[in-house]
């Protein structure tokens, strides 16, 4: 995986949310930096063919004693073919017994597929964080992948 280059990836991230429908797609703004927001950093899975094309990509924040996961995604035609869970392995290197040893990701309690994505990779659900006064918005399904739980599978 590499950084994101904002002229260069951008137009080819958008036109792959284009795929999602209305309500569960992000729009560039969500990409861009956000001045007195906190970081947040989104890298790219370029095709080993060429690497001007996106494969799938991450967005995701930093925090102390965490890496939050806020979104990822793999282009419709390269999915099953292992390549969310190479992303995943990415930031599983990334953290630390130590200082950061837990990689957190909010899902829609609606996205099954998710679910068994992140399952089949080695995190578990382990709260529901509801939604609050936003009744069309569903539940989220807090995941997280803990190196100290020891029930890492994947
Ligand atoms: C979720 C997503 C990132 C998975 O990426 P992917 O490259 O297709 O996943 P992988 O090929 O690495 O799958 C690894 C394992 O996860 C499980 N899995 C992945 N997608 C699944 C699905 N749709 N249904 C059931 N299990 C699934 C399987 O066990 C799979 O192993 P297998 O293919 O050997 O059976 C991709 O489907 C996607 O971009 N979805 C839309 C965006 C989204 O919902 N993002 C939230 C991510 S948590």
């Amino acid at each position: 995986m590499r950084s994101l280059r904002i002229r260069q990836d951008l137009p080819k991230i958008m036109e792959i949310e284009r795929t999602f429908p209305k309500k569960n797609r992000w729009l560039e703004s969500a990409f861009l930096d956000r001045p007195g927001m906190p970081t947040v950093v989104t890298c790219v899975e370029p095709s080993p063919m060429d690497s001007q094309e996106i494969l799938g990509y991450a967005v995701y924040q930093p925090c102390v004693e965490s890496i939050e996961l806020l979104r990822l995604v793999v282009a419709k035609k390269y999915r099953r073919q292992g390549l969310g869970r190479r992303m995943l392995a990415h930031f599983k290197q990334r953290i630390n017994p130590q200082s950061c040893p837990t990689l957190s990701f909010w899902v829609p309690e609606t996205n099954l597929p998710a679910h068994l994505f992140l399952k089949a990779c080695g995190f578990k659900a382990v709260s529901i964080a509801h939604s609050i006064g936003n009744t069309n918005r569903p539940d989220d399904y807090v995941f997280e992948y803990n190196l100290f739980s020891g029930m890492m599978a994947a």
